[in-house]
């Protein structure tokens, strides 16, 4: 597909989202919210659900919780317009409340179009929701910061997913904030690897297919001096990649 064939489809199903009456969230809902960013990007970010603000605009992200977001990108020298943002459910739950199984059933064709259309190299979940749509059976306080393969039924046909904390969970919880910044600090490495095995070069890097559930593969600290091995990231120094690059150019 050709990037102005990639806009138009991703136009198409965000017209689709608008017109949306499948599930209950549509009742309450000033706007849906479908998702943005680069079409031919390599990385899609996938959160929960829209709050109150994205319900407003109609773009994914752009509260509090899309601040962090911002600042978590631009730590790895990333811009939110590089990577594509996105959600399991397009519409505000009522009251932020979790979206509900057959919310979520009845929203999962647009995500599974969507990357089907942007053909990733790295799904990176935010949040548990998020998460459970592409590591069934995980849990978050024990595999974030870690990547496995896509299954391909989710859309992402040769992917790599790697799991982050919800920016939300993270601005009530400073630690959580501190481990998503070291987390976030992963996700150049992740797309470096992603790309090597959609290359075919790096053979019986990743298991063939996904794991067992619970067993999860942890991507080892981006290389750093050794004195810096355990220092966090900070926006103001992107970390090494394992490539040694100060940062990984996502184009
Ligand atoms: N939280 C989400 O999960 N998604 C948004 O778009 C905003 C906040």
């Amino acid at each position: 597909m050709t990037r102005d064939e990639r806009r138009a489809a991703l136009e198409q199903i965000a017209n689709e989202v608008r017109a949306c009456s499948a599930c209950r969230l549509a009742e309450g809902r000033t706007r849906a919210v479908p998702g943005e960013g680069d079409p031919d990007t390599e990385v899609v970010f996938v959160g929960e659900g829209p709050g109150f603000n994205e319900d407003r605009e109609g773009r994914p992200f752009v509260g509090r919780a899309g601040g962090l977001l911002v600042r978590l990108l631009a730590s790895v020298g990333w811009r939110r317009e590089d990577v594509f943002i996105t959600n399991v459910v397009k519409c505000r739950p009522p009251d932020n409340r979790d979206p509900e199984p057959d919310e979520i059933a009845a929203c999962a064709p647009f995500l599974r179009r969507q990357l089907q259309v942007l053909d990733p190299a790295v799904v990176v979940t935010l949040g548990r929701h998020s998460m459970a749509t592409f590591m069934p059976g995980a849990r978050i306080g024990q595999v974030h910061g870690t990547t496995r393969p896509a299954d391909p039924a989710t859309g992402a046909a040769d992917a790599l997913v790697f799991a982050m904390y919800h920016p939300a969970a993270a601005l009530r919880t400073p630690a959580l904030e501190h481990e998503s910044l070291e987390d976030i600090a992963r996700v150049p490495g992740v797309l470096q690897r992603s790309r090597d095995r959609r290359a075919g070069a790096a053979p019986g890097a990743e298991p063939a297919g996904p794991p067992e559930p619970g067993v999860h593969d942890p991507v080892p600290a981006p290389a750093a001096q050794p004195a810096e091995a355990s220092a966090p990231a900070t926006p103001a120094e992107p970390p090494a990649t394992a490539d040694g690059a100060s940062q990984l150019t996502l184009f």
